[in-house]
């Protein structure tokens, strides 16, 4: 599947690097005054996408060698190993198949020669059923009150797919009922949301793929001890006020939930890639089922784009080419989203577990050691606070940082001047940063000398401007699709397992054994290094004195 040559004795690589030194001092400014169709010449659309990456560091030859790479590592076979089901998470021995939940009805995946997609739809027909029901009233809390507040109990995957998806889509949500997130296990994050909600009237979804994740299984028992306190109710209150959704059926019975109630899914889709199964319910019970299901049809689109498109007009692998131009040769570390949508305010917060916990990888799949590096950094903040806030460093600052700018034609809250206003300022930005502002420009406007340097804008800082009609489902499913294929893509160049996460697990098991040296009554013998000793003795001490 993967090339076998090592990453940086691939030809493409290594004519990628002569390639770099000839290119790198090129500016923006002259690349646009080279071509003046530039703009149009890099930029392709597709499935409703129109992606300009002219504002790129790049020529025709860096394109032509990054396909190059792209081939040399077997980018077309494994996309078809991904889609087929192949076990390509070799970890876990799983196949990774987030695909396979937007997949057609009539469609056929087989994983260990089962065709996974009836499983797939007949989830999504009972989600949809128990949806309506709850939206409908006919869903009824132990008391026989409709339910008003959803909410959320989940982390990682099983929270941050929820949560972004609930605020981009709020425009076309059920605005009679709540919808509330709790994932943190510091109490307070509970004790927030409960604040002032009826438990006669509230359904909590306890959402974990393992059914056993420290911070999930505390909200929850935390959540039932609520619930059956507000209620003055026995255990038989909690099959009308908890639902789960998980892979662990055992475990959700011993939690006490009838798994009539459980929605499940699959090994095979990761928590990360799993904002579109079940783990989906508090989105499908916020905007209904039919416009989830819009939401999984933008998904197919981009999938069926990532797989069938060629290397020059496939959006995802462009895009995922120049991450991997600027992270590995320019040495960015890197990448800020910026969208220029509020709807859009946890997107970026929703990319940097996808990104970082699939390509935060330091050996390649065989196990050794790698001689690159790996995934970027991801963050950002909706347009246009991040102006004000951080775009300084960006601007002027002595590092690289591309950018990803998401905007949209038409606003779903079309007031006044307000979108003419945020679309100047996305527009604006990426051509401020591409072109800044010479030395000599800023002495011509009669600025002194001496503050000249502090004014000038260097420019060439490189970005890709995604422009979209309007945020609909499609739009979003779209979108999310196109980053998971980025993060696919790298993957595979960077010969990573992008699949696995065992770098969570240390902190994990490490927080399991200093438990009990917190809890228990009598001094712990404690054999940590000097620094943990001392720090668990200071707390130990503090609690004492409350
Ligand atoms: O952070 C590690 C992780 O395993 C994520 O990959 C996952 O999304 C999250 O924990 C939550 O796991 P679960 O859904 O099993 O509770």
């Amino acid at each position: 599947m993967n090339s076998p040559t090592s990453l940086t004795k691939r030809a493409s690589w290594v004519s990628l690097e002569d390639h770099f030194e000839k290119i790198q001092g090129l500016h923006l400014r002259d690349l646009f005054a080279q071509d003046p169709a530039r703009g149009k010449t890099y930029s392709v659309e597709s499935v409703g996408i129109y992606l300009d990456y002219s504002k790129n560091r790049i020529t025709k030859e860096t394109l032509d060698a990054l396909f190059s790479l792209a081939d040399e590592s077997g980018l077309r076979a494994s996309i078809e190993a991904m889609f087929r089901g192949d076990a390509i998470n070799i970890t876990e021995n799983r196949s990774v198949l987030h695909t396979a939940l937007r997949a057609p009805r009539d469609a056929s995946i087989e994983v260990d020669g089962r065709n996974v997609v009836p499983d797939v739809h007949e989830v999504l027909d009972r989600m949809s059923d128990f949806c309506n029901r709850v939206r409908s009233g006919a869903w009824k809390g132990h008391t026989g009150k409709p339910i008003l507040n959803i909410v959320n109990i989940g982390i990682g995957g099983s929270d941050l797919g929820p949560v972004m998806a609930y605020e981009a889509l709020k425009s076309y949500s059920d605005r009679t009922r709540r919808f509330i997130f709790v994932s943190n296990v510091d109490g307070t994050d509970f004790a927030e949301a409960v604040q002032g909600l009826d438990p006669s009237e509230t359904l909590f979804i306890v959402a974990s793929k393992t059914f056993t994740t420290q911070e999930t299984m505390t909200n929850a028992q935390t959540a039932r001890d609520w619930l059956l306190k507000g209620l003055g109710a026995g255990h038989e209150a909690v099959a009308k006020h908890f639902v789960a959704v998980s892979t662990n059926g055992a475990k959700v019975s011993e939690f006490g939930i009838d798994t009539a109630n459980m929605f499940g899914f699959w090994d095979w889709v990761g928590g990360r890639y799993s904002m579109d199964s079940a783990i989906g319910l508090s989105t499908m019970i916020a905007i209904g089922p039919a416009n989830f299901l819009k939401m999984l049809s933008g998904f197919r689109d981009m999938d069926q784009h990532f797989r069938t498109a060629p290397w020059k007009e496939n959006i995802p692998v462009i895009m995922a080419l120049l991450g991997i131009w600027y992270n590995n040769f320019f040495g960015s570390s890197s990448i800020a989203v910026l969208p220029y949508d509020q709807y859009l305010k946890r997107f970026p917060a929703y990319l940097q577990q996808l990104t970082m916990e699939s390509n935060g990888k330091r050996v390649t799949l065989a196990g050794n050691l790698v001689d690159y590096d790996t995934g970027a950094i991801y963050w950002g903040e909706p347009g246009t606070n991040g102006q004000h806030s951080f775009y300084q460093l960006i601007h002027q600052g002595t590092r690289l940082i591309p950018c990803d700018f998401i905007a949209f034609c038409n606003s779903l809250n079309p007031l006044g001047r307000h979108h003419d206003l945020l679309m100047a300022n996305v527009f604006a930005q990426a051509e401020a940063l591409a072109f800044g502002k010479t030395i000599q420009e800023v002495r011509a406007e009669g600025t002194a000398d001496w503050l000249a340097p502090h004014r000038e804008f260097d420019g060439n800082r490189p970005s890709n401007v995604l422009l979209l009609d309007s945020l609909t489902p499609e739009a979003l499913g779209k979108m999310v699709a196109l980053y998971e294929h980025i993060v696919f893509t790298q993957g595979v160049i960077w010969n990573l397992d992008s699949f696995d996460q065992w770098g969570v697990e240390l902190g994990k098991v490490l927080a399991q054994r200093i438990v009990p040296e917190l809890e228990s009554k009598s001094s712990p013998d404690l054999k940590h290094d000097s620094s943990t000793n001392t720090l668990i003795e200071r707390y130990r001490a503090a609690k004492a004195a409350r």
